[in-house]
């Protein structure tokens, strides 16, 4: 089929994407067994598995004593969008974006709650924009890590420590792989099968003090449906932050969930993930430094992502294609890699500049990310030489 050599070894775990994200290592169905299935999740057992799994969450990403977790509907998106439906309208909101995710948040503000008081600050892909901007009398919506333009917020010093407004922090694929200085954020959002690898199907939703006054003091101008509904008629719905949640949810997605923690635990708590998430992420952006042709789009190297790393193509005949073409190119390329076995999933987002994208979170085993490298370089001369 082609006369460039396949390398010789493949990732044992090919398992690339950016979500849902690989299992743990060493995860098999076997980890469910004893699983709380069949089962009422009001029962005792039942309401005993999500109590215990809030608490375990709580753990393992260091909480203060005085924030509140709660299990809830829709994955990430249900969890911010619940937040944003049920807490922002009280004051002007500034919306800061610069990836298809964050532009989502910035369309709900705009169009579906039709808010008028809020200022957007958008970068282009590969660029933050400018924090320095924020007007902390305001609220203040943005996203820890950009999953699908490869670039992260590095640190959250530039959040008022007196801030009369909230701050709503989508961290899906930041949360367990970076620093989040709880003290600066008082809404957090993420979905459990990125980082910690686990079945999808469910959000986490975190507030802080600050966010429980607001959800209880304030009632939004706007219906707010009962799945979204955490606080009602001056009282926190306190049985959703204990595992009473708001709609059946799937004991087998909890139970696994409860299986990745106790893995993650076993692997270093938080700091291990967080080591994992950066060794991983180092393998790929040393690739890139080396690569003739693999380009590192991330405009400042310390907002790189340690989770979604991805790889533009810097080579004079791409970058001479029509859009269109420069999408085959990559899918080309991901689908030779599928095909092989060496790499799922790492086409770069569709809303995204082609090119490829790498999940590097925690559940990834580093030797699977080295043994890619190669695999990368064939599968960009193979359809580079046109010969697939
Ligand atoms: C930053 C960000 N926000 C939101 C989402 C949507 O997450 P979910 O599918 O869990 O709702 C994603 C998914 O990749 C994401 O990366």
């Amino acid at each position: 089929m082609t006369g460039i050599a396949k390398p010789p070894i493949k990732p044992a775990r090919p398992f690339f994407s950016s979500g849902p994200c690989a299992k743990p290592p060493g995860w098999s169905p076997d980890w469910l067994t004893g699983a709380v299935t069949g089962r009422s999740h009001r029962s005792d057992v039942g309401k005993q598995a999500l109590g215990d799994l809030i608490g375990a969450l709580k753990r393992l990403l260091q909480l203060p004593p005085d924030y509140q977790l709660a299990i809830v509907p829709g994955s990430d998106t249900g969890a911010f969008e619940m937040a944003m439906w049920s807490l922002i309208g009280a004051r002007g909101v500034d919306v800061f974006a610069w990836d298809v995710f964050g532009r989502l948040w910035v369309r709900d503000v705009v169009e579906e709650l039709g808010l008028r008081d809020c200022s957007i600050h958008d970068a282009p892909f590969g660029h933050l924009p400018g924090f320095a901007k924020a007007d902390f009398d305001r609220d203040i919506v943005f996203t820890a890590n950009g999953t699908t333009s490869g670039v992260r917020v590095p640190d959250l010093d530039w959040i008022a420590d007196d801030r009369r407004g909230l701050t709503l922090c989508d961290a899906t694929s930041a949360v367990l792989a970076q620093d989040l200085d709880w003290s600066k954020l008082d809404v957090v959002t993420f979905s459990w099968q990125k980082c910690l690898g686990s079945e999808a199907a469910h959000g986490v939703l975190i507030l802080s003090p600050r966010a429980v006054e607001r959800a209880v003091s304030f009632e939004p101008p706007w219906p707010v449906p009962k799945l979204f509904r955490f606080a009602r008629n001056g009282t926190l719905d306190d049985g959703l932050f204990t595992g009473q949640t708001i709609n059946t949810p799937s004991m087998l997605c909890v139970e696994d969930c409860a299986r990745a923690v106790a893995w993650a635990d076993a692997s270093g708590g938080l700091h291990g993930l967080q080591a994992r998430a950066e060794r991983n992420a180092a393998i790929i952006w040393d690739f890139m430094a080396r690569s003739d042709w693999a380009r590192d789009p991330a405009a400042d190297p310390a907002t790189r992502s340690l989770t979604s790393v991805v790889i533009g193509i810097a080579d004079g005949n791409f970058e001479r294609l029509d859009e269109a073409g420069q999408r085959r190119f990559v899918s080309d390329m991901a689908a030779l890699l599928e095909r092989e076995g060496a790499a799922f999933d790492i086409a770069g987002h569709r809303g995204a500049p082609p090119g490829l994208r790498i999940w590097t979170g925690p559940t990834v085993e580093a030797e699977d990310l080295s043994a890619l490298l190669p695999w990368l370089d064939w599968a960009y001369k193979t359809v580079r030489a046109g010969s697939l």
